[in-house]
């Protein structure tokens, strides 16, 4: 049975979900699949929700620039239209971010690491002042109002007797949000994608089954 709507952390009835994907492999994509049932799920749940969708194959973000690093730090002295540009559409990403009480992101795992797209659009949210800051007693997060559901796909297994040290993907995206303080982010994992078929269907469906058990 589903758990009443309750209001968001941020205390609002008809929160924003933010859905984000990252896979390259179109139909066939297991995190793809993770992801959209997370945002169903979310949606029984809090049938108000508002659903904002980012796509970063299709509207991927460009890697950081020293150009647009440099005019961040010159004070009177206007930037080229292209920075300028830039700079704003770093400002939308992050707006769409802090605007999203819910975070559902599909993130597959790419060379031990989260794809490249991921990571581009990730480097738009860790901005001081907005989403942590330094303090003398360490880093304080900013962002800690906010849930984070990660649909996690990969094609080995890792665990603590086999390969956990190569996870820098589950293990980077906890590291990430806990930096912005959202220390609790849920990963709904299918594992061993790339054992063969069987393998396959089993890791998607366990992970499928779990999320029909989410609740806020
Ligand atoms: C470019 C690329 C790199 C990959 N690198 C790894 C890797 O380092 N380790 C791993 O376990 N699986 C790796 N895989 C396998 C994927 O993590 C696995 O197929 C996963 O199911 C992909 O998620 P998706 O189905 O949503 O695309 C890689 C796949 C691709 C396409």
């Amino acid at each position: 049975m589903l758990a009443q709507p309750e209001p968001t952390r941020s205390g609002r009835s008809a929160p924003t979900i933010l859905h984000v994907d990252s896979s390259i492999t179109g139909e066939q994509s297991i995190t793809r699949q993770l992801s959209a049932a997370i945002v169903n799920r979310l949606l029984a749940v809090l049938p108000n929700a508002r659903v904002e969708r980012l796509d970063l194959t299709l509207q991927p973000v460009d890697h950081l620039s020293h150009e647009v690093i440099a005019a961040r730090q010159l004070d009177g002295v206007k930037p080229q239209q292209r920075v300028i540009e830039a700079m704003a559409a770093d400002a939308a990403i992050l707006e769409q971010f802090l605007a999203a009480e819910l975070i559902v992101i599909g993130a597959p795992m790419y060379n031990f690491g989260v794809p490249s797209s991921l990571k581009a659009w990730l480097d738009r949210l860790a901005v001081a002042g907005k989403t942590f800051r330094y303090t003398e007693a360490g880093p304080a997060g900013l962002a800690g109002d906010k849930r984070v559901f990660i649909g996690s796909a990969r094609g080995n297994v890792y665990d603590a007797h086999r390969v956990l040290t190569l996870d820098h993907q589950e293990r980077y995206l906890q590291a990430f949000f806990g930096f912005l303080g959202i220390t609790d982010p849920l990963f709904f994992r299918a594992e061993g994608t790339g054992i063969g078929p069987d393998h396959r269907r089993h890791a998607l469906e366990h992970a499928l089954a779990s999320i029909t058990e989410l609740n806020l």
